[in-house]
């Protein structure tokens, strides 16, 4: 049994797969909010990864990064922005209302909004990055894709673990049913969706 396992060829790295969200799901907007930082979680740690192996200095010529990197572009291009405006739009100015004289917790939150607006600039450069790459041509602007990666990677890890650790679970805390409702009827809207009857 073990020698048959030994004999096994090195394992194959699994492609990067992110899970859509289940439309039910925007019924418990802090929850959809919840599993949208974990498909994130996953982007960076291949973006890191691809990064470490120096991957991003030339268009890939292996398919198994090709379609890494298609993955990460189709999110960055599509869905890191409305993720952003789920939080800025919608979670951050109602847990706000819901928190008078939470001054700490207004201080948090006046630092992920300061860090949305630093990844809503590093989105262009990243796109067109990956893009460029996919599209079997070297970055134009390669300095500036690079240290764009070096910085997306860098600040999301901490800035998801802020949002899970401390503002999702003070929404949950602070939100009532209506809040739920209506902040998960923006979501739903936000993406061409109904809401789930
Ligand atoms: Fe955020
Ligand atoms: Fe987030």
């Amino acid at each position: 049994m073990a020698s048959s396992l030994k004999n096994k060829a090195p394992r194959q790295r699994e492609p990067l797969v992110l899970e859509l969200i289940p439309e039910n799901l925007l019924r418990e907007p802090i929850e959809y909010i919840f599993a949208d930082h974990y498909r994130l979680r996953q982007i960076i740690a291949t973006m890191d990864r691809l990064l470490t192996e120096g991957v991003y200095a030339q268009p890939p010529t292996d398919e198994a990064i090709a379609a890494d990197m298609a993955v990460i572009h189709a999110y960055l291009r599509d869905e890191l922005s409305p993720h952003i405006a789920d939080e800025e739009d919608d979670l951050f100015p109602r847990l706000e209302l819901r928190s008078p004289a939470d001054y700490e917790t207004k201080q948090i939150l006046a630092t992920l909004h300061q860090e949305h607006e630093e990844d809503l600039a590093l989105i262009q450069p990243l796109v067109s990055g990956h893009a460029d790459l996919l599209a079997g041509k070297p970055v134009a602007n390669k300095e500036l894709f690079e240290t764009s990666v070096v910085r997306f990677v860098e600040t999301q890890r901490r800035h998801i673990v802020w949002e899970n650790n401390i503002i999702l679970p003070l929404a949950r805390r602070r939100f009532s049913v209506e809040d739920m409702e209506e902040i998960g009827r923006d979501m739903a809207a936000r993406r061409g969706l109904e809401y789930p009857a």
